[in-house]
C-alpha cells in the first residue's frame, strides 16, 4: 500500500496533466476516551503512519468516476454508505463554483476521475472516514486551484462526518486536519499543546472493528444503573488526563506510562475493554511497556503502548503481535525524529 501512496505522490509531482492532490493522516486518542463524553478532557495526537491520498484527473470516459477500495464506477451512482463523499463533493463544488465565478471561470463543470487510496484500517478509532473526506476535499480544491482554509475544510468534513456517524464530537475532523496534539474538552475549544518526549508509542491493531457507538451506549447504561460508581471512574479518568498533560510537560515518560495503564484499568471497569484487548495490553506490560491501554471507543479497535527505547518498542510490538495483534506501528514522540 505504501507503494501505491508513493506512486500517487510521484504522479502528483510529474504534473503530466491537470491534476488534483490531497492527503490526510489519522488520529490516536492518547488518554481520556469515554470520559470525554461527560466533559472530562482527552488528549489526542495526529497519527501519520497511516494515510489517505486522493487524486483527481480529467474524466476519460465521459462520466465522473470514483475508484476506491469499496467502490469503482460512476460517481453519480455511489452506494449510500459513501454518501459522506457525495456531501463533501456537493459542499466543495458549491464553494469552488462561487470562487471561480468571481474569476469568470466556468471550468468547474468538467467531469473528473477520483482515485482514493488509503492504508488506514477502517473502524479502528483512527478516524478513517474523516481522513478520507479531508484528502478528498483537499484534492478537489487543488484540482480547481481554489484556496481552501482550514476552517472551511473542517466545516465540510464535519458535515460529512454527521452523515457517516450520526453525531460526532468533531475530534476526528480536528485531528485529521491538525499537525499538533490537542487537549480536548467538549465544552471548550480544543487547545493545541507541545508533545516532545524521548519515547515511542506503539499502536497495535486488534484486527477487530471497534464499536464506539455500542461502547458509548453501554457506559451510559452502566451510569444509569450505578451512577456513583461510573461518575467516580469518569472523574478519575479526567484526573489521569490532567496529570498526563503535566507528565508530558515535565518530560516524565514513566509517569505518563503509569497513567496510561491506570486509564486502561478504569476503561476496563467501565466495561469497554474485552478479554482479547486485555490480553494484548498485558502482553505489552509484560514485555516492558511503561504503560499500555486501549485507544478509542473500545470493544475492538486498537491498543497503544509506551516504550522508552527503540529496542524496547521492537520487543513490545513483537509481544503484542504474538498476543494476536494483526498489525503494529511505531511512532516516535520526539519532535526532531
Ligand atoms: O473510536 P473513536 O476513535 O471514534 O473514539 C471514540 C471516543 C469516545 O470518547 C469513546 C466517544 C466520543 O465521541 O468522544
Amino acid at each position: 500500500m505504501q507503494q501505491v501512496l508513493n506512486l500517487a505522490r510521484h504522479h502528483h509531482h510529474e504534473q503530466v496533466q491537470r491534476h488534483g492532490y490531497g492527503e490526510a493522516h489519522s488520529k490516536i486518542i492518547l488518554m481520556g476516551e469515554h470520559a470525554v463524553v461527560y466533559d472530562e478532557p482527552a488528549i489526542a495526537v495526529p497519527f501519520k503512519s497511516v494515510q489517505v491520498v486522493s487524486t483527481i484527473t480529467p474524466a476519460i470516459n465521459g462520466v465522473s468516476t470514483l475508484s476506491c477500495v469499496y467502490y469503482s464506477g460512476d460517481f453519480d451512482q455511489v452506494p449510500e454508505y459513501l454518501n459522506n463523499l457525495k456531501k463533501c463533493y456537493a459542499l466543495s463544488i458549491h464553494k469552488i463554483k462561487l470562487e471561480l465565478s468571481k474569476q469568470a471561470n466556468d471550468s468547474v463543470e468538467q467531469l473528473i476521475d477520483i482515485r482514493i487510496e488509503s492504508n488506514i484500517p477502517q473502524a479502528r478509532g483512527m478516524g478513517s472516514s474523516a481522513s478520507v473526506c479531508v484528502a478528498f476535499v483537499k484534492s478537489l480544491f487543488d484540482y480547481y486551484q481554489v484556496p481552501l482554509s482550514n476552517h472551511l475544510l473542517r466545516y465540510i468534513v464535519n458535515e460529512a462526518e454527521v452523515i457517516a456517524h450520526g453525531s460526532t464530537s468533531g475530534l476526528d475532523t480536528l485531528m485529521t486536519t491538525s499537525h499538533q496534539p490537542v487537549i480536548y474538552k467538549k465544552s471548550q475549544s480544543p487547545k493545541a499543546f507541545d508533545l516532545n518526549l524521548d519515547a515511542i508509542l506503539i499502536v497495535a491493531d486488534s484486527g477487530l472493528a471497534g464499536q464506539t457507538k455500542m461502547a458509548v451506549n453501554s457506559v451510559a447504561q452502566l451510569k444509569n444503573e450505578r451512577p456513583e460508581f461510573v461518575v467516580e471512574l469518569i472523574g478519575q479518568i479526567g484526573d489521569f488526563v490532567k496529570h498526563a498533560k503535566h507528565a508530558i510537560q515535565t518530560q516524565d515518560v514513566k509517569e505518563l506510562g503509569r497513567l496510561m495503564t491506570y486509564n486502561h484499568y478504569y476503561l476496563n471497569q467501565l466495561g469497554v475493554s474485552t478479554p482479547f484487548i486485555d490480553h494484548i495490553v498485558s502482553a505489552a506490560w509484560k514485555s516492558g511497556a511503561l504503560g499500555a491501554k486501549l485507544t478509542g471507543g473500545g470493544l475492538g479497535g486498537c491498543i497503544i503502548a509506551l516504550a522508552e527505547t527503540k529496542e524496547s518498542a521492537e520487543a513490545i510490538a513483537e509481544a503484542m503481535t504474538l498476543a494476536g495483534a494483526v498489525q503494529t506501528w511505531q511512532m516516535s514522540l520526539c519532535k526532531t525524529l
